[in-house]
C-alpha cells in the first residue's frame, strides 16, 4: 500500500469517527430508503436514492463525468450547507439567473445534469427525472413551502479584506486535500473502479458553467465542508484554495463555442 493511499485512509477513518454524529444521517438515511413500501412510489424514491448517490452507473444516459450529486450534495443531499435538497425542493420555481427566468425544480437539477455532470440534461419526463424528484419530495416531507429554510445552498464566505494567494493556495492543498482528492486533483479509485473521491478537477470533473466554478461558492463549500468530517480552514485558507482550484484545466462552458471556452478562465 503507498503511503499517500494509507494517510487517505486513516484521513477518512477519522473523520468517520470526529464527524460521528454528523454523518450518521447518511447511515439513518439508507435504512429507512431501504425499509420504503414496495410500492411504485416507495421504488421510484428509493430509485432517485440510487442515482443521487451514484450517478454515473444509475444514470449513465446523461452523466459527463466521475461525479455523483452527492459528491457536492453530502450525504445523500440531508447535509445542512451543502445544498441539501429536502431545503430546496419547496422553494421553486423560483428566478435563477443562470437562465434569467423562472425555473421549475426539474429545470434546475437539469442545469447540474448539464455543468456539474458535464453531461445531457434529462427530459423533464424521464426515468431518472422523474426519480431524481420523488426523492427529493420524499426527503422535504414537513418542511415548510416557500420557506427558504436555515442550511440552505454553500454558505457565502465574508470578506477577508485581502486578495486569495493560488500559490498559498497550492500549499495548502498539497496539505490538506491531496491525501483523499489526489496531488493533480484527479480523485481516487476503489477496487471496483468506482471513486471513492472525487476528481476536483480534470477531465472527470465539473465544467467551466458550474456553480463550483465560482470562487466564491467554492469557497463557500470548502469552508463548510472540506476537509471532509473536519472542516477547520479559516476563510482565508478557503478563497485560497478555492483560487488555486481555479487555475486547473476542466471542460468548458457548453453554452459558449469551444474555442471561446477553452480560451476562457
Ligand atoms: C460539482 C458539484 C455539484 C454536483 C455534482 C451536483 N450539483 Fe446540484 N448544485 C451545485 C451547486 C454549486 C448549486 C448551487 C447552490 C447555491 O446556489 O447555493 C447546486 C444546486 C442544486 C439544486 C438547487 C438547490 C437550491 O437550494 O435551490 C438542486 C435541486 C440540485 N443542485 C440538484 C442536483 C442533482 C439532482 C444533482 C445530480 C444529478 C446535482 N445537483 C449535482 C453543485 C453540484
Ligand atoms: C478525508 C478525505 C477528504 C479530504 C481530506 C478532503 N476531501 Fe473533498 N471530498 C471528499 C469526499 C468523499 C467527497 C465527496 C462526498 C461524497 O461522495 O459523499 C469530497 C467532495 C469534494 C468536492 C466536491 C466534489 C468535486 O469533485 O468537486 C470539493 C470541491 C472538495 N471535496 C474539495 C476539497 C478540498 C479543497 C479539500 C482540502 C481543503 C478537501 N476536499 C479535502 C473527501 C475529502
Amino acid at each position: 500500500m503507498t503511503a499517500p493511499l494509507l494517510t487517505c485512509m486513516l484521513l477518512a477513518l477519522a473523520a468517520g469517527a470526529g464527524g460521528a454524529a454528523e454523518r450518521e444521517p447518511a447511515q439513518g438515511l439508507a435504512q429507512r430508503v431501504a425499509s420504503l413500501g414496495k410500492d411504485k412510489y416507495g421504488e421510484l424514491v428509493a430509485q432517485g436514492y440510487r442515482i443521487f448517490t451514484a450517478t454515473p452507473k444509475h444514470a449513465y444516459r446523461y452523466s459527463g463525468n466521475a461525479l455523483s450529486c452527492q459528491s457536492c450534495h453530502l450525504d445523500g443531499g440531508t447535509r445542512r450547507d451543502a445544498a441539501p435538497l429536502w431545503a430546496a425542493w419547496g422553494q421553486y420555481p423560483a428566478y435563477v439567473a443562470k437562465r434569467d427566468r423562472v425555473v421549475s425544480f426539474e429545470e434546475r437539477i437539469q442545469d447540474c445534469f448539464r455543468f456539474s455532470l458535464n453531461g445531457l440534461a434529462p427530459p423533464l419526463d424521464s426515468h431518472e427525472m422523474r426519480a431524481l424528484v420523488a426523492y427529493s419530495h420524499w426527503l422535504s416531507q414537513g418542511e415548510v413551502v416557500g420557506a427558504n429554510p436555515p442550511g440552505r445552498g454553500f454558505p457565502s464566505l465574508a470578506r477577508t479584506g485581502q486578495d486569495s494567494d493560488p500559490q498559498r493556495g497550492k500549499a495548502a492543498f498539497a496539505s490538506q486535500c491531496a491525501a483523499c482528492h489526489g496531488a493533480q486533483g484527479e480523485g481516487r479509485r476503489g477496487a471496483d473502479g468506482a471513486y471513492l473521491f472525487p476528481p476536483l478537477w480534470g477531465a472527470n470533473s465539473y465544467n467551466k458553467g458550474a456553480g463550483m466554478h465560482r470562487t466564491d461558492l467554492l469557497a463557500g463549500f470548502i469552508k463548510a465542508n472540506m476537509p471532509l468530517g473536519n472542516p477547520t480552514l479559516s476563510n482565508q485558507q478557503a478563497l485560497d484554495i478555492a483560487a488555486w482550484i481555479q487555475l486547473q484545466e476542466r471542460w468548458p462552458d457548453p453554452r459558449k463555442g469551444l474555442l471561446q471556452g477553452l480560451l476562457d478562465k
